[in-house]
C-alpha cells in the first residue's frame, strides 16, 4: 500500500515537505509506503470550465500542457492522498489550489472514496484556513479524512525551521500512524465494503 504526499509549495525542500516527511516516516514505520509529489515551480493553469473533460468524458484535463493529468494519474494509483501546502495570505499556494481543482474535477475517480489527509504550514498565522480549505474538496468526494491530536499545522518561516515545532511534527507523526492503520483496517481480509453510491440527484438551485 502506498500513500502520495503532495508537496504544493514551490520550495521542493521547505517546511511543507519536511512536515510531509515526518508522515512519511511514520507511515513507512507502519509498514506503508510513500511517494512525495513536488508541484515544481512552472506555471500552472486554472480550470478553464470549459468542461471538455466531462461533456467529453475524457476523464482528463484537456490541457496537458502541466503537472496535472500527472498528478492525477499518481494519485489514482495511490491508496492514500495527504495535501500540503504553505500558508499564503491565510490560502493554500494558489497554484497548489489551481491544480488540485482541475485534478479532482476532470478525474474525481482518482480519489473519491480514499483516506486523505490536508496539512498546513506557516510562520504565524492562517494555517487553520488553509487546513479548511484543503480538506473542502474531500469533504465532498466521499473521501475519509483522517485527523490528528490536533489540526495538521505546523509553524516556520525559513526551510527546516519548521523542526523546531515539536508539537508540530508530533502532530505529522500521529496523522501518519492514524492513516496507517486505517489504511490497513480498510484493506484487510474480510474488510466490508462500503454500499454503493445513490446516483447522483443534482439540484442547481435554478426555479
Ligand atoms: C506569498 C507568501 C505569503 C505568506 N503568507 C503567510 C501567512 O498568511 N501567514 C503566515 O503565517 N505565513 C505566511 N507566509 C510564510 C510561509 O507560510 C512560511 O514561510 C512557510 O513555512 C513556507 O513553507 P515552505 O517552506 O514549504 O514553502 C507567507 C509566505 C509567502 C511567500
Amino acid at each position: 500500500m502506498k500513500v502520495l504526499l503532495f508537496n504544493g509549495s514551490p520550495r521542493e525542500h521547505g517546511n511543507t515537505s519536511m512536515a510531509l516527511s515526518e508522515i512519511g516516516k511514520a507511515l513507512d514505520a507502519d509498514g506503508i509506503g510513500s511517494e512525495m509529489f513536488w508541484i515544481g515551480n512552472k506555471p500552472v493553469r486554472g480550470c478553464a470550465a470549459c468542461n471538455a473533460c466531462g461533456t467529453r468524458q475524457l476523464g482528463r484535463c484537456v490541457f496537458d500542457d502541466d503537472i496535472c493529468n500527472r498528478l492525477a494519474a499518481r494519485i489514482a494509483e495511490a491508496d492514500g492522498f495527504v495535501v500540503g501546502s504553505p500558508t499564503y495570505y491565510g490560502q493554500p499556494n494558489g497554484a497548489a489550489l489551481a491544480v488540485l481543482q482541475r485534478v479532482f474535477y476532470s478525474n474525481r475517480s482518482c480519489i473519491e472514496g480514499k483516506p486523505v489527509a490536508s496539512v498546513a504550514v506557516c510562520r504565524r498565522g492562517g494555517s487553520t484556513a488553509t487546513f479548511q480549505c484543503l480538506n473542502m474538496p474531500f469533504a465532498m468526494l466521499n473521501c475519509v479524512i483522517v485527523g490528528s491530536q490536533y489540526w495538521n499545522v505546523a509553524f516556520g518561516r525559513t526551510p527546516g525551521e519548521v523542526q523546531q515545532d515539536a508539537e508540530g511534527m508530533q502532530t505529522m507523526r500521529t496523522l501518519g500512524h492514524n492513516l496507517a492503520w486505517l489504511l490497513k483496517n480498510l484493506n484487510r481480509e474480510g474488510a466490508t465494503p462500503r454500499s454503493p453510491l445513490e446516483p447522483w440527484a443534482p439540484m442547481h438551485f435554478i426555479r
